[in-house]
């Protein structure tokens, strides 16, 4: 199973001024048989506490996947992306490469997320934009490319380079 975090970024959400429907939406689409929910918060858009809580994540409880949403746009207070790049071992640019592709043939809007992805230890570290449509959208474009991520960065897999895989 994979062992994962959800943490939501919002000022709004923090402060009790608006429900996180884009939590519950990235659990929703996290097949029950791959991934476990162990951890979900709401964080306000402060670099060093998304910092502090992402390395409690990826040292501490040791989490295979975080997906964070939210803050990655161009508002003053938006720095999810500066918070998961303080944290970065490796950086993985294939997952944003690929979700705004996917996005700008549904929207131009798609290039105005920020989000990067990223691996410290064994934790892989994923951006998602901030509303339930932006968030669903992006995370279906990589979803079916995560387990295997996962796998060969926890060791369960080494073996990428046999024909037709
Ligand atoms: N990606 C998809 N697929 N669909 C969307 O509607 N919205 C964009 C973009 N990515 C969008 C999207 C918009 S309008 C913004 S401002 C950025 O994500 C950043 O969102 P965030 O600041 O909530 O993280």
């Amino acid at each position: 199973m994979i062992k994962t975090a959800i943490i939501t970024m919002s000022d709004k959400g923090y402060n009790g001024q608006r429900k996180d429907i884009t939590g519950s939406t990235i659990k929703d689409m996290l097949p029950e048989d791959r991934y476990s929910l162990i951890y979900y918060k709401v964080l306000p858009d402060e670099i060093d506490t998304i910092t502090k809580e992402l390395i409690y994540l990826c040292d501490d409880l040791k989490v295979n996947l975080i997906l964070t949403n939210g803050g990655t746009g161009f508002s003053k207070r938006d720095v999810t992306p500066e918070a998961t790049l303080e944290v970065a071992e490796k950086l993985v640019p294939g997952f944003g490469e690929a979700m705004r592709a996917a996005s700008l043939k549904i929207t131009p809007k798609a290039m105005l997320s920020r989000g990067i992805s990223c691996i410290r230890k064994e934790t892989l570290i994923i951006n998602l934009p901030g509303s339930p449509k932006a968030a669903s959208e992006n995370l279906e474009v990589i979803l079916s490319a995560i387990p295997h991520g996962i796998d060969i960065l926890t060791g369960n897999a080494t073996e990428c380079a046999t024909p037709n895989t």
